[in-house]
């Protein structure tokens, strides 16, 4: 029975729920928002209830709470997760260990990635050929590919392969519904149980892994097992001559806590292993939806390939992709239209008042950053795809936040926008790029990130020759980079530096769902 003190919300039961936010999430949560409004409740398996927060003030109370009033909330992802990761973490160590990771994730170190990232794209982009392609897997090779090289510090070649198929292979299994409804019921015993099946090839040489077996459960075991065989061989390997590296697995090999112990194997595979599972579909769906969205609107694709043209006139320079605002406010504008996760999880620590509501203290509650990012009240003309959202604009914290906020907000945020930058650039300059006959962008939950459930057919057809500039000559070393700027501004907004706030453009005449 829902206590008096909980917001109204559907009352079907949790896996009928589940199955229709699966099935449409941004649909699911914009339709439970018109019929009970700013705070609902909804009921999932395995979580129980959830209180959704949606309102422009709720969202402005909690979304940058932090450790005093919150647990991050991350259960959904223990069974395929080791519990030791980061995002487990809270208060202190939390705090700790985000201060270990971070300098990897910003500003020159972030950005001397900057050429893998070009090299990856182009090889896979030149493997692709004119005609109707499905995005999701080219777009999941490069974003896998960019992982392992610039985490892990693994080259092209054997192993690095071995590492991509598992690790897609060993997802896959996980996310399909028999897996994740259980995971979410049993969460790290899951994993505590593929672990024994697997041991055998976690325990084998891993460049010579022993065949898959053919039963279904004891495959993604095995699959597991050899990523963790190359993960544990790799941290030795980085352990003995690790000393001069500057990737993020030497950096976490060097890291030492406040008693000056280093981590222990298990806690430096948990890390890693989240870093790969983080970082490579959130960003390669989120390149999905942002194709779709410019294959949809000719005008935005034309204005970016026009901000490219006249910043690289003598060819493209991955250092200086972050010099590109149309191309930046087009990432953001996508991930304010279609983005891969409908909001963030919190729990309560203690009871919170939030749009009339006394919500107990243990509840799940989560800020919906999609509700937010479409709601009329905050964003003029929300159901338009327009970088012009963001040029000139700088959005409240509660008013956009596909990578989260406060303490927690995604590690990675600026690696993956980094990444998309680079991309869709080559991508753009290379290939004419249109919707597939009949496309609808039909959106899927799939475990934690939100698909094209089709894989996003796009048609390509190869530019002319001289529309692909060569690529810049550029250090290929993430260490001794110098600063590149083109000082560049945006070619099509005048004020593209002056800081608006968008919640500012809000209330004021909005109007109500
Ligand atoms: C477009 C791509 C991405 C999106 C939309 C995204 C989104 C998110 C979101 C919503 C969160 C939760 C934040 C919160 O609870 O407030 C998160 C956390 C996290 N993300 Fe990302 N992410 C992306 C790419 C990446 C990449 C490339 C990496 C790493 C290589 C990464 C690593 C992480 C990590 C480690 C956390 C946990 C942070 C913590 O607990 O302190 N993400 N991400």
């Amino acid at each position: 029975v829902r206590q008096p003190s909980m917001p109204p919300g559907p009352t079907k039961p949790a896996l009928a729920q589940m199955l229709e936010y699966v099935r449409d999430p941004w649909g699911y949560f914009a339709k439970q928002q018109k019929l009970y409004g700013d705070t609902f409740t909804i009921k999932l398996p395995g979580l129980g209830e959830q209180v959704v927060v949606a309102s422009p003030e709720g969202l402005k109370e909690v979304v940058t709470g932090s450790y005093e009033a919150y647990e991050r909330s991350a259960e959904v992802l223990r069974y395929f997760l080791g519990g030791r990761a980061l995002i487990f973490q809270e208060g202190m160590p939390h705090r700790r260990m985000r201060k270990v990771m971070g300098p990897s994730f910003q500003g020159d170190r972030m950005r001397g990635y900057g050429p893998v990232m070009m090299r990856v794209t182009d090889e896979v982009l030149g493997r692709m050929q004119d005609g109707t392609v499905a995005m999701s897997e080219p777009m999941q090779e490069i974003t896998i590919r960019v992982i392992l090289q610039c985490i892990f510090g693994l080259d092209e070649g054997p192993r690095l392969e071995r590492v991509r198929t598992h690790l897609v292979a060993f997802m896959k299994s996980m996310l399909t519904p028999w897996a994740f409804v259980p995971g979410l019921l049993l969460r790290d015993r899951v994993l505590k149980v593929l672990e024994r099946l697997g041991e055998s090839h976690r325990r084998a040489d891993p460049d010579a892994p022993p065949p898959l077996s053919r039963i279904p459960g004891l495959r993604h075991a095995q699959h597991l097992g050899v990523i963790d065989a190359i993960i544990y061989d790799e941290i030795e390997r980085c352990e003995r001559d690790g000393g001069q590296r500057e990737d993020i697995l030497a950096l976490l090999v060097r890291a030492r806590d406040e008693d000056g112990k280093p981590l222990s194997k298990k806690e430096l595979r948990d890390q890693l292993i989240m870093l790969m599972l983080a970082g490579y579909e959130t960003t390669s769906n989120s390149l999905c939806w942002a194709l779709y969205l410019l294959a949809k609107n000719p005008e935005v694709m034309a204005n970016v390939r026009r901000e490219l043209e006249q910043s690289f006139p003598a060819g493209f320079d991955a250092l200086a992709a972050n010099n590109l605002p149309y191309l930046g406010a087009t990432i953001q504008e996508t991930m304010r239209i279609m983005p891969i996760a409908v909001g963030v999880a919190r729990k309560l620590k203690e009871p919170l008042t939030v749009d009339g509501y006394t919500i107990p203290a243990g509840t799940l509650l989560m800020p919906a950053s999609y509700l937010a990012q479409q709601d009329p009240r905050i964003w003029k003309d929300p159901e338009r795809f327009d970088p012009a959202h963001f040029l000139g604009k700088k959005p409240g914290p509660s008013a956009h936040f596909p990578f989260g906020q406060g303490v927690w907000r995604c590690l990675g945020a600026a690696f993956a926008d980094y990444e998309m930058r680079v991309v869709l650039a080559r991508l753009l300059m290379r290939f004419d790029v249109e919707l597939a006959p009949g496309q609808t962008a039909q959106p899927l939950l799939q475990g934690i990130t939100i698909s094209p459930i089709d894989g996003m057919p796009v048609v390509l057809k190869t530019r002319a020759e001289k529309a692909v500039p060569a690529p810049r000559e550029v250090a290929a070393s993430t260490g001794t980079l110098e600063r590149v700027s083109t000082g560049a501004r945006c070619p099509f907004h005048a004020d593209n530096d002056a800081p608006v706030d968008a919640e500012a453009v809000a209330v004021a005449g909005g109007r109500k769902r």
